[in-house]
């Protein structure tokens, strides 16, 4: 009997109990995932031991904890020592041990839709923000090896850090959004991964698609609204698209992963998943 669960605030809304119940149900392990939601007027460290002595058997962290709860650790996988933030944790026989699942999953859900982009690693790719998704994003794709990764964010400072990362191994120019509009004809794949598209950030899309070329995948890590501005406008100019959705969908996946050592196929709760957003 699994036990699983999820720290984080607000959480009511979360997709992550009704993917990862059906993930225990595609699996054939018997198991819940429960929320605890940590408020801001609670005490973290208590809540915290709480939570330890309900002996679960992993547990994810969403924001605004994915670094407050590391000095709770045992361990960390060399992923999320590098992110400095955790979305995952595992019981191994009562130790904790914290993991970063955004930069896999996404390349997973990458990888599932377009196996196309892997055939070649000279793919020119444009990362459109530089937050902690972006980073995560950024650094898995630089270890799975492609050679060209630029990003464009507001606060230039933010990208140039996270462009530390790849140093070895692959080449990173840093742009304006402005600057990136001017080039987007060149890029294979263009990955938006700031807040602007969100329902309740501004549905506007961050960037001018004038010079988008059709040959470009365009993925958006937005998912509410399911499909964004941003998607809807590259798929009229003629782009392949990635929904965000599919990377909550196979970060999930790499959880479970972790907690299980099972890995279901999710390729058909991607059309499960959507049924389930659109009826909320
Ligand atoms: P996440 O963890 O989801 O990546 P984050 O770390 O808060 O979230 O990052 C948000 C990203 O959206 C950043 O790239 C941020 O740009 P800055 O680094 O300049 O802050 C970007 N972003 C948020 N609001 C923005 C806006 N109004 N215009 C341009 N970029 C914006």
């Amino acid at each position: 009997m699994y036990k699983l669960g999820l720290i984080g605030y607000p959480i009511q809304h979360s997709l992550s109990p009704w993917i990862h119940e059906r993930l225990l149900q595609k699996a054939e392990l018997q198991g819940e995932y429960c929320l605890f939601e940590i408020t801001p007027e609670d005490d973290f460290k208590e809540k915290v031991l709480e939570l330890k002595e309900k002996q679960l058997d992993g547990f994810n962290v969403t924001v605004p904890y994915k670094e407050k709860i590391i000095p709770y650790l045992n361990d960390m996988d060399d992923i999320a020592k590098e992110m400095q933030a955790v979305n995952t944790v595992v019981n191994e026989n009562g130790r904790w041990v914290g993991y970063n699942t955004d930069g896999i999953g996404y390349v997973r859900s990458l990888e599932n839709a377009y196996p196309d982009l892997f055939e070649h690693l000279n793919r020119k790719i444009m990362i459109l923000g530089a937050g902690g998704a972006a980073r995560g994003i950024y650094y898995a794709l630089t270890k799975f090896g492609f050679a060209q990764i630029d990003i464009a964010n507001r606060t230039q400072e933010k990208a140039e850090d996270i462009a530390k990362l790849g140093k070895d191994n692959t080449k990173t120019k840093i742009f304006t959004i402005e600057e990136a509009s001017r080039h987007l004809d060149e890029y294979d794949l263009i990955i938006q991964t700031t807040s602007i598209g969100m329902k309740s950030v501004d549905l506007k899309p961050i960037i001018q698609l004038n010079r988008l070329n059709p040959e470009t995948i365009m993925s958006d890590i937005v998912y509410q609204p399911i499909k964004t501005q941003i998607l809807q406008d590259a798929q009229r100019l003629g782009a392949r698209i990635l929904l965000g959705h599919t990377m909550l969908l196979y970060q999930a996946q790499y959880a479970f992963e972790i907690w299980t050592g099972m890995c279901p196929d999710v390729k058909e709760m991607e059309h499960e998943l959507l049924a389930v957003m659109e009826g909320r």
